[in-house]
């Protein structure tokens, strides 16, 4: 795992692409996100020096973080890898004195949604937020107090 460089936005996008088929970030929102949130951003790189993951928040300015994006390859998944890669950025944003996390997650991905919990993200009262992301996307929405 190490920090994210210019140089990994393509990969990014084609990690993105195969965890989120259906609505994956096109480059020039991982390109945004890069320039707001570089410090911000960590990536899981194999031997071979190929992306296997990464995850990206907000920064720590306002009362709340938010974790952007997750996302493990396939391949890599169930090893405990996704779990690191959010205890890292978590750490992160605890060392830079965020006192709040949030997320949101599609209500159905039991993988995230049971990830999340086991760090102690819970969700909001209300259940998931219907057309949050617009019509039929709706997500729930998850806070961990640091
Ligand atoms: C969610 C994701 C990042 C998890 O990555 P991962 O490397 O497989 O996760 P880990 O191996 O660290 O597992 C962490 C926890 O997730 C949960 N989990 C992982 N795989 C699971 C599965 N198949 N079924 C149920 N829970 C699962 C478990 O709570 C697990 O903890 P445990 O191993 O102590 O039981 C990965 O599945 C992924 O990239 N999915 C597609 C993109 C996505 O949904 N991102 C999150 C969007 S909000």
């Amino acid at each position: 795992m190490r920090a994210v460089t210019e140089t990994d936005l393509p990969e990014i996008v084609r990690v993105d692409k195969e965890a989120f088929p259906a609505a994956p970030y096109p480059f020039f929102v991982v390109r945004q996100f890069f320039d707001a949130f570089r410090e911000h951003m960590f990536v899981l790189e194999d031997g071979d020096g190929e992306l296997r993951g990464y995850v990206m928040s907000t920064g720590t300015d306002d009362a709340e973080s938010w974790i952007l994006s997750l996302a493990v390859t396939a391949e890599m998944r169930r090893q405990g890898w996704g779990r690191q890669l959010m205890t890292e950025v978590l750490s992160h944003l605890r060392g830079r004195g965020a006192h709040t996390v949030v997320l949101s997650v599609e209500p159905d991905n039991a993988t995230a949604v049971a990830l999340y919990d086991s760090l102690g993200f819970t969700p909001s009262p209300g259940g998931p937020v219907r057309d949050y992301f617009g019509p039929g996307e709706h997500r729930l929405l998850m806070t961990l107090a640091l």
